[in-house]
């Protein structure tokens, strides 16, 4: 059809980007995606359990596929994810028995020396595409703020504190030419303790000389949180405290509700909540806008509503700005026609 497109609608602003997956870059999917957005980022294909589910075997068909579309279709591309505790095969923290490596200096070694292999040998393979990168997503979700020390007790953590963060940036760096920007990515923060964390992680990584150059706000939202606002307050205070730095919204998408009532299926979330919504993408890329710079890029979790990973048997979510059909909802126009 003849509506605008989503990017072109942000040319002045910044990128927009949305998710791979497989199913999701061939036929008319494909052609939303061609038509929408102008930047890309692979939902799963990237993760270490899809790269390297065995030790030392890696499989790189699904994000190769990914990689040769954007490429193709003149998508930018963002990298996502070299160091999570989710989508992690088992072998990575356990010895050659199968036994849980438990903390010591050499299961310390062992893990670090595992991660500064698969980083290694990840972005050497996509090493003759990097032109076609802007951002990489080294580290994912770290933060637990119920920690005094701010720290998520993973395995990663468990097994070698803090400096699987300082491996995973420092090694991406020394591999990654420097167009292609290195974040700390997260979800939920602008919530207050979560907020306060984030400040003293990256401080922290300043202050030891790690090779960050950004913040990724995830922004799985819902419509009761958070208020622009707060996104705002947010990401100037990052901006204040660490000049220079860059922000990018990552995996945005919103829910109905955190807590329910939920909707058992699509065709009962009523037109009224579909305007709600539309209103809510248009105060957020309102307030994304008005930051001036401040957020330079923007990615939606989700093509459209016929996949998205909020939607489960028992509750029906209308996350992204196209419905089941492909059909272009209140929250596009949120987006595209703001007035
Ligand atoms: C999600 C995917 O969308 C799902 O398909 C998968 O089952 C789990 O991961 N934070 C992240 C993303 O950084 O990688 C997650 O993606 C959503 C939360």
């Amino acid at each position: 059809t003849n509506i605008p497109s989503v990017a072109q609608s942000q040319l002045a602003y910044f990128p927009v980007g949305t998710i791979g997956y497989n199913g999701g870059i061939t036929g008319v999917q494909g052609d939303l995606v061609v038509k929408h957005f102008n930047s890309l980022v692979s939902e799963n294909n990237m993760k270490w359990g899809s790269l390297q589910a065995q030790p030392g075997v890696f499989t790189y068909a699904n994000a190769d596929a990914e990689v040769a579309f954007a490429k193709a279709k003149g998508l930018k591309l963002r990298g996502h994810t070299l160091a999570w505790h989710e989508q992690m095969p088992a072998w990575v923290f356990q010895d050659a028995n199968g036994q849980a490596l438990t903390p010591s200096p050499a299961s310390k070694a062992l893990v670090l020396q595992r991660e500064v292999e698969h980083i290694t040998q990840v972005l050497n393979h996509f090493a003759p595409h990097v032109a076609s990168f802007y951002a990489w997503d080294v580290v994912n979700e770290v933060i637990d703020p119920a920690q005094a020390d701010c720290m998520r007790r993973s395995p990663w953590y468990l097994l070698t504190g803090t400096d699987f963060i300082d491996t995973a940036f420092r090694t991406a760096r020394a591999l990654l030419p420097a167009q292609v920007k290195l974040y700390y990515n997260d979800y939920s923060t602008t919530d207050v303790p979560k907020l306060a964390c984030l400040h003293k992680l990256v401080a922290g990584m300043k202050a030891r000389g790690v090779p960050i150059d950004g913040i990724g706000h995830q922004m799985h939202i819902s419509l009761a949180y958070p208020t622009p606002a707060s996104v705002n307050n947010m990401v100037r205070s990052l901006a204040t405290a660490f000049p220079g730095i860059s922000q990018q919204v990552t995996e945005m998408d919103i829910k109905v509700s955190d807590n329910g009532p939920f909707y058992a299926s699509y065709e009962d979330i009523p037109p009224a909540v579909h305007a709600q919504l539309g209103y809510a993408w248009r105060n957020y890329f309102n307030t994304f806008r008005q930051l001036g710079g401040l957020i330079d890029s923007v990615t939606i979790w989700g093509q459209a509503d016929n996949h998205t990973w909020l939607t489960t048997g028992s509750r029906a979510e209308a996350p992204v700005l196209f419905d089941q059909s492909l059909k272009a909802k209140p929250a596009y126009w949120g987006i595209v026609d703001p007035s």
